[in-house]
């Protein structure tokens, strides 16, 4: 990924109570600089410990405004301000049922547990198998038991719990996958980053009774899709 400067791999030295300082710090930051501003979406960012999501050769650098490398193939854990980036313009809620496209490391995954709560529903696939694995262990050693994972190209959707609330892709793709707005209810959200005339676009959609409306929220920078969808696959 360019654009991006990764530090280099080191052995951990932090202690929980120093990423707690940190993690409190970074919520703070988030939110004096716009990009945080619901309830339920600040106490879901201070309570998953994005540490824990990481491997350890990069957990130090956790509240860091830079993505690190995860097992597997071009995966990456997003920046801390792409969280609620995305979950706001989503209007991510209690209640929801959220289809989240590229696992990554699960801290999204977690975050978005945290926002739904109990009344809603969090299904996630990732496509590549190392990354799975990777997040399904954070997940389980957090005490998520009750996400729905999946292995798959999530760009062809999952219709067995659609219709979805929210639709949340995390890895940029040249078009909005159409089984992905087929598989959001009527009044529902999607947000994506689409690749569009060599750069990438933040892109809401919202679907209503009249059709769909897209918004352009930012310029970003993301891994690519892959599979069916993806930049590689012919969909240009
Ligand atoms: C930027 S990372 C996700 C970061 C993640 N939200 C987190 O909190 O760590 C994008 C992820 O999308 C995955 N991905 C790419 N194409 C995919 C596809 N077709 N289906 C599912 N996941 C895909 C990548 O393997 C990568 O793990």
């Amino acid at each position: 990924m360019t654009g991006w400067i990764i530090p280099p791999p080191k052995k951990p030295t932090k202690t929980r109570e120093q990423f707690a300082i940190e993690r409190t710090e970074k919520v703070r930051q988030l939110i004096r600089k716009g990009y945080l501003k619901s309830k339920r979406i600040r106490e879901a960012m201070l309570k998953v410990p994005r540490e824990d999501f990481i491997p350890d050769n990069y957990s130090d650098y956790a509240y860091l405004e830079v993505p690190l490398p995860l097992p597997g193939e071009q995966a990456t854990i997003s920046c801390p301000h792409s969280y609620p980036l995305f979950y706001e313009p989503l209007g991510l809620g209690q209640g929801h049922r959220f289809f989240e496209i590229g696992l990554g490391s699960g801290y999204g995954t977690a975050l978005a547990r945290e926002i739904v709560g109990s009344e809603g529903l969090v299904i996630a696939m990732e496509f590549d198998p190392l990354t799975f694995e990777f997040a399904t262990r954070n997940l389980r050693n957090a005490g998520y038991t009750d996400i729905i994972l999946i292995r798959g190209d999530g760009g062809l959707g999952y219709p067995r719990f659609a219709p979805y609330d929210r639709i949340c892709l995390t890895a940029a793709c040249p078009e909005i996958p159409p089984p992905l707005v087929e598989q959001l209810r009527t009044g529902g959200r999607l947000i994506a980053p689409v690749i569009e005339r060599g750069t990438q676009n933040l892109v809401l959609l919202k679907k209503t009774e009249e059709g769909v409306r897209r918004e352009i929220i930012c310029e970003v920078l993301y891994v690519s899709l892959r599979g069916r969808y993806g930049k590689d696959e012919g969909a240009f």
